[in-house]
């Protein structure tokens, strides 16, 4: 099972755009695939107990996004020079041993700016190795998202290509 994650729990962002090419492509290749927006993350997640006592939306959450995950596609929007804190809030709840030991990871940055999430994707990528992901090599900053962006769709063809192509190397990956 591949899992799709639109890294941020905004409501209609650039990100969850990024993210439809993925799925639009698993679609048709027939890949088994979900499709995770943080969003949905359940909203009792947050108390000081939350670590070791995880409540049952949360493990609900965990059961059916992470842990039946083999391989995820992370789609990272640029947040005040990093990840957004609700992804890392999500790493921290989980159970780590189920939720992503031995897993693989795809990583593309979406920012408003120029860097594309430069700086957050090598930040997830040592946070996904420390909790033993291999990540692929190819990953894909796309910055002034909203220049490649109409009508609620990704329209640059290049963007597009470059999607595709890192999506194949990540299926044989
Ligand atoms: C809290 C917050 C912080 C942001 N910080 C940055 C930033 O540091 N650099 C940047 O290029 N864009 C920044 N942005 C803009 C996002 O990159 C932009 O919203 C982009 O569309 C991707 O996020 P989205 O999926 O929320 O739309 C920020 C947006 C938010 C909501």
């Amino acid at each position: 099972m591949i899992t799709v994650i639109v890294g941020t729990n905004a409501h209609d962002s650039a990100t969850k755009i990024i993210a439809d090419i993925y799925i639009d492509k698993l679609k048709s290749l027939g890949v088994k695939h979900q499709l995770l927006q943080l969003k949905d993350m359940p909203t009792d997640i947050l108390a000081s107990d939350m670590y070791f006592n995880r409540k049952p939306s949360f493990v609900a959450f965990s059961e059916k996004y992470l842990e039946p995950t083999e391989k995820y596609i992370i789609v990272i929007p640029e947040y005040n020079g990093g990840i957004p804190g609700i992804f890392k809030l999500m790493m921290d709840a989980s159970d780590i041993a189920k939720c992503w030991w031995g897993k693989k990871a795809c990583l593309t940055g979406v920012a408003a700016g120029r860097s594309g999430n430069l700086r957050g994707l090598d930040t997830l990528t040592n946070y996904l190795n420390y909790l033993k992901v291999d990540v692929l090599k190819n990953k894909i900053p796309i910055s002034r998202v909203h220049t490649l962006i109409e009508d609620g769709q990704l329209i640059d063809k290049d963007t597009i290509d470059i999607l595709h192509v890192q999506l194949d190397d990540f299926l044989s990956f």
